[in-house]
């Protein structure tokens, strides 16, 4: 048993995707959020910049003697996942996970890949896939608008612009005819009821929060690192730039107000 918090991190509010579902499989966890709301996208930038961005946020959480560090952000995931590996606790990103998962799930051996520009130049999750059936075809496509869509909420269902962006990065991985769509980044399973719309119902989805937080579990519960039976979770945001977007999106998200609970901090003074 260790009644330490789980620190997960995003560049924004992408990872409250991983957050709903480690609250519903881990209801005993502590957890502490970080979203790099001032900093966000990081899946534009550089690698090295990634790589300082992705350092710091595991050292701002580190400071909270975090026992599982989740990185729920597909970008850090497969730019940084050197840095994941080295780390002195248990750590996780998407990838693994997400990768496993859609190996799984194709019965054509056809899967899409949908995240941000570095995530996809990185070619992480395409070996991953290939690690689990080197035969899998894979079509890749990078879809930055949708990070900025979602970080300005703009995730309703009938949204005409939203459904505009996803149609058009979605056109190739349909007509490569994948069965089997890796949301590889953490901000697009909020888009998923538009993705599942637009790609038709035999597509199977991949949430790689869902997918992410699973794992979490099995680390967990694997290492005997669970939090007490009797524990009632308490679950803390910070945010490094106060935007009211979080607040409204991530209530929507997570079906409570934790405006009270969303905490500005300078990381920076912090770690
Ligand atoms: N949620 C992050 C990811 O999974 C968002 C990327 C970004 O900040 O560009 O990649």
């Amino acid at each position: 048993m260790n009644t330490s918090p789980i620190g997960v991190f995003d560049s924004g509010l992408g990872g409250l995707s991983t957050v709903r579902a480690l609250k519903r499989l881990l209801p005993n966890e502590d957890i502490i959020y970080f979203g790099d709301t001032g900093r966000v996208p990081y899946g534009t930038r550089s690698n090295e910049t990634i790589e300082t961005y992705s350092a710091q946020d595991i050292k701002f959480l580190q400071t909270f003697g975090c026992k599982m560090i989740v990185v729920a952000c597909g970008t850090v995931s497969t730019v940084s996942a050197p840095l994941i590996e080295r780390l002195p606790v248990p750590a996780t990103g998407i990838a693994k996970p997400s990768a496993a998962a859609a190996a799984a799930a194709t019965q054509n051996g056809r899967v899409g890949i949908m995240g941000t520009s570095a995530t996809i130049n990185s070619g992480a999750f395409d070996r991953e896939l290939h690690r689990h059936n080197p035969s899998i075809t894979v079509t890749a496509v990078a879809c930055p608008l949708l990070v900025s869509l979602v970080e300005a909420n703009w995730i309703s269902p009938d949204d005409e612009v939203t459904n505009a962006a996803v149609r058009r990065y979605l056109q190739p991985i349909l007509a490569a005819g994948a069965d089997t769509i890796i949301l590889g980044c953490t901000h697009f399973p909020l888009l998923a009821p538009i993705i599942q719309r637009l790609a038709g119902e035999n597509v199977t989805l991949i949430d790689s929060g869902l997918e992410e937080a699973k794992h979490v579990k099995a680390v967990l519960e694997a290492q005997g690192l669970t939090n007490r039976a009797d524990h009632v979770g308490t679950h803390r945001y910070f945010v490094s730039d106060k935007t009211q977007n979080f607040s409204v999106a991530a209530g929507a998200l997570l079906g409570e107000d934790i405006s009270d609970r969303c905490e500005f901090v300078d990381i920076m003074k912090r770690i």
